[in-house]
């Protein structure tokens, strides 16, 4: 259960002797970082929208929106992705997995996720999400661990017409009852069904249904979202508070039945967490949790990733990744051998003038 009051001491000693690891976890500090795309490269006017995941086989894969001409979240683009085999230390070179060629309201990320029984990897992104009256969702899957792709597959006659925007981040799959080996992802829509809803699948993806729905109330809109399982089976998601309804800071929900519903009463705002309404990220590794997000009411500066010993109810700790301008992020635990398995990592937008200028991966150290 969330709101455990054991002192963060307990937790750490608890991780210890769950993990058998030879010390606690001390502050994260930043271990390195680098470039994965900047404006200009491959001709490729700008990049944004980073996810990133690690894979079964030991490896990572980042993804980004390759935005053709110019920055703007409509307009053509390329599905952007590179590979890392060595913990994120060295990268492949950038492939582009999808191109939708000139198409005026091309493709929007999205979030990436792994069914672990199976070691399908699934990416879910959006079309035509701003000027069509019939937007499809589209979804592609890896047998490889990312080398090859399946083709689009149209989820939109499963899911419905309405637009989905999926994360962007990572979606799950669950760990735990209820509904082990779920595959979950959440994201927001537009009119119809205003607000933020997930999709499941029971069979390793191959049927998808639309579940929880957290609807848009006037100036309460939830927007893009991400979520993460916790210790005891529940989720805990993080969403965009997009007309700053209460407060500039981030709303949170809970569901304890797998994704099939968020109680009102497990909605709640999180005044820790400012926000400049933007997306961020949620992650748990061990008994932690971590959040990153630019922390500011108003700009998009300051990325700062914190974390929490207590399912996020308080967050402990803050560790200032760049001063500077910065958008969204996605955190990732890190694949490693038992010796050096103390990182996470993330990707973010970071700029010197602008957020949008490049895309760098950070790997932190524990
Ligand atoms: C990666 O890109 C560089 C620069 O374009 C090129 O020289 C190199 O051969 C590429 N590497 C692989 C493995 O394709
Ligand atoms: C996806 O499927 C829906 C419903 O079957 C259909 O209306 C839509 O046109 C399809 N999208 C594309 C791009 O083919
Ligand atoms: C950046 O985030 C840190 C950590 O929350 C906070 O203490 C600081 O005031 C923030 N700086 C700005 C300029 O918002
Ligand atoms: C972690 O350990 C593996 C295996 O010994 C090694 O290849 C890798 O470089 C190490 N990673 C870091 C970041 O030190």
């Amino acid at each position: 259960m969330a709101g455990n009051n054991f002192p963060s001491l307990l937790f750490c000693s608890l991780n210890l002797l769950l993990a058998g690891i030879p010390r606690c976890s001390s502050e994260p500090s930043i271990d390195f970082q680098m470039t994965l795309w900047m404006q200009g490269d491959l001709g490729v006017n700008t990049y944004r929208i980073p996810i990133i995941k690690s894979l079964p086989d030991g490896s990572l894969i980042a993804l980004s929106e390759g935005r053709k001409h110019n920055s703007a979240d409509v307009g053509p683009k390329f599905l952007a992705m590179r590979r890392s085999t060595d913990q994120g230390s060295t990268w492949s070179n950038t492939t582009f997995i999808e191109n939708d060629g000139e198409d005026p309201d091309g493709l929007n990320l999205g979030t990436v996720f792994v069914d672990e029984e199976k070691n399908i990897i699934f990416v879910v992104y959006s079309h035509c999400a701003h000027k069509c009256v019939f937007h499809t969702t589209f979804l592609i899957s890896s047998d490889n661990f990312g080398l090859t792709w399946t083709k689009p597959f149209n989820l939109s006659g499963q899911i419905g017409p309405s637009i989905f925007l999926p994360g962007p981040g990572f979606g799950i799959q669950k760990k735990k009852d209820p509904h082990k080996g779920r595959l979950i992802t959440c994201g927001h829509s537009h009119p119809g069904r205003d607000g933020v809803f997930c999709i499941v699948s029971d069979d390793h993806g191959a049927s998808w249904r639309v579940a929880g729905y957290i609807p848009q109330q006037r100036s309460f809109e939830p927007d893009e979202s991400q979520l993460i399982e916790l210790y005891d089976g529940s989720l805990l998601m993080t969403s965009r508070n997009q007309d700053n309804f209460h407060c500039h800071c981030r709303i949170m929900s809970k569901s304890y039945d797998g994704g099939e519903s968020f109680a009102h009463s497990d909605i709640y705002f999180d005044e820790t967490l400012v926000d400049p309404v933007v997306a961020a990220s949620l992650l748990r590794y061990r008994n932690t949790v971590y959040f990153s997000n630019p922390a500011s009411k108003f700009f998009r500066i300051n990325m700062t990733v914190r974390w929490s010993e207590d399912n996020g109810e308080s967050w402990v700790g803050s560790l200032g990744v760049w001063k500077g301008p910065s958008g969204y992020s996605c955190l990732t635990t890190i694949p490693g051998t038992q010796a050096n398995n103390t990182f996470i990592g993330m990707v973010f937008e970071k700029g010197v003038t602008r957020y949008y200028e490049s895309i760098v991966f950070v790997r932190l150290r524990l």
